[in-house]
């Protein structure tokens, strides 16, 4: 059938419509050509590592929208066991039957969610001190620091509950504060695993402001708040690494825990379209009409997750040092020197550490004057309470007291009404027999006479 058809195309030429119409069909096919190219291109790398991962812990920021979902479902397709960290509890229905839909499709029932909110330093903390204060430690393969924020350009600066800048806040500190907390579960693990810490990374770390800077709040702009702290958990990122590799092992081995970084470049993920679309229900219809160029240019978020699965499972990672960045399934080097600035880095970490601390501190005076003002209304309605009930009970009993009161008058009555019923009746009774003696009298007058 296809042979005819290309001799007969061979011998007679192309026909008469296409002839005519060659220029047009040319420019067509070169347009066809070209998107597909681009298309490929802006698609980036696929991962072609693969490491089995059944029975490995993986602790995963971030692991329910975009990027972090798809590699949730990778690895739970692997028979990963894992430990979401996820912002709502995990009563919420919409987080239960996201995890139930995980474990059915990859029948790994080894997936479960932790609430941490990232926004909050008290969140992690509760959730990280009792994951270490577990006895053995907990089995611990990777962590995976996929969550983040940003804030739409124009938007305004928000700030957590605890008075932090939220993209500072969520995208580094939290990072910061997770990581050296589990730092302890990290070091214990066994020589023979081969741990990895991926914190994903961004480009836009490039174009931040150098962190010798002073940032303050005039400095302030989305895109700029977005980059600096990609840039700071960069140097973190970094710093860690040494941080981990100065631990002296109880069994004098090398450090076996790695950090890698992992960019993934720029997909059509929900936080991307809050970008583009300056979080506006106008910018959304304006997305939507010329969704041709989003999907042209960025990637899907199966393909964003697709050098953070590379940094999970590409054996050459987990061997030599640590501290690799990937990008597009590639090993590259980082493009700011600022990342590797043992000066910057040392300033950050104690400028970061100094201020979790005094945060923290703040946090816990609040808590506390929060739970002595709640112990203190609870008691005030306790003992409004009770006073409430004596009062309630004084009452009925002063009712009930009225009411017997009332009830032996009126029995009073009642018998003061009888006995004068009865006294009556003796009178009457009296009155009768005083008759009838008169009455016999007569008659015995009678028969005397
Ligand atoms: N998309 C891109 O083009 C791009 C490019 C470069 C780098 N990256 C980086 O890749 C990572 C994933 O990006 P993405 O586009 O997939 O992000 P996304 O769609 O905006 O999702 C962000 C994730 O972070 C979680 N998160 C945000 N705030 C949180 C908080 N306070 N507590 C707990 N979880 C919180 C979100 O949870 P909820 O579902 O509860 O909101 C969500 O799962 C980010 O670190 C991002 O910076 C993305």
């Amino acid at each position: 059938m296809v042979l005819p058809f290309i001799y007969h195309y061979a011998t007679n030429g192309p026909p008469e419509f296409v002839r005519q119409q060659a220029r047009p069909i040319i420019y067509a096919t070169l347009a066809i050509a070209v998107l597909v190219l681009v298309k490929l291109f802006a698609s980036g790398r696929s991962n072609p590592a693969e490491r089995p991962l059944h029975g490995k812990v993986v602790i995963l920021t971030g692991g329910t929208t975009g990027i972090g979902a798809k590699v949730a479902d990778e690895l739970a397709a692997r028979g990963a066991q894992l430990v979401l960290l996820t912002r709502v509890a995990p009563s919420d229905p919409f987080l239960s039957e996201y995890i139930q839909d995980l474990r059915d499709k990859h029948d790994n029932q080894l997936i479960y969610a932790e609430q941490v909110d990232l926004s909050s330093l008290h969140s992690i903390r509760k959730f990280a001190t009792r994951w270490i204060d577990n006895a053995p430690p907990r089995r611990l393969d990777m962590v995976i620091l996929c969550a983040g924020t940003l804030t739409p350009p124009g938007g305004r600066r928000m700030q957590t509950e605890e008075g932090v800048e939220e993209t500072w806040m969520v995208n580094y500190l939290a990072n910061f504060h997770l990581l050296g907390i589990l730092s302890p579960a990290l070091r214990a693990q066994p020589v023979d695993r081969d741990v990895r810490v991926i914190v994903t990374t961004c480009s836009s770390y490039i174009r931040s402001p150098s962190l010798k800077e002073q940032f303050d709040d005039g400095s302030w702009s989305p895109g700029v708040a977005y980059a600096r702290s990609k840039l700071a958990l960069t140097v973190f990122g970094w710093a860690y690494q040494k941080h981990l590799d100065s631990y002296k092992r109880p069994d004098g081995l090398p450090m076996n825990s790695r950090v890698i970084f992992a960019d993934p470049g720029y997909c059509r993920t929900a936080g991307m379209r809050r970008w583009l679309t300056r979080g506006s229900l106008v910018g959304l219809a304006i997305y939507l009409c010329g969704y041709f160029w989003p999907w042209l240019l960025l990637k899907s978020p199966e393909k964003g997750a697709q050098s953070i699965l590379y940094a999970a499972m590409e054996s050459s990672l987990g061997r030599g040092e640590g501290g690799k960045l990937v990008k597009e399934c590639l090993q590259v080097d980082f493009a700011r020197s600022e990342v590797k600035d043992e000066e910057v880095a040392k300033k950050l970490w104690e400028e970061t550490d100094s201020l979790i601390e005094k945060l923290e501190k703040a946090q816990a005076k609040k808590r506390a004057a929060r739970k002595a003002e709640g112990e203190k209304a609870a008691k005030e309605r306790e003992d409004k309470e009770r006073s409430e009930e004596i009062d309630s009970l004084v009452s009925a009993i002063k009712k009930g007291k009225a009411k017997e009161k009332s009830k032996s008058r009126k029995k009073d009555k009642d018998r003061d009404k009888e006995k004068s019923k009865g006294s009556d009746k003796s009178d009457r009774s009296d009155r009768s027999d005083k008759s009838v003696k008169t009455k016999s009298k007569k008659k015995s007058k009678k028969l005397d006479s």
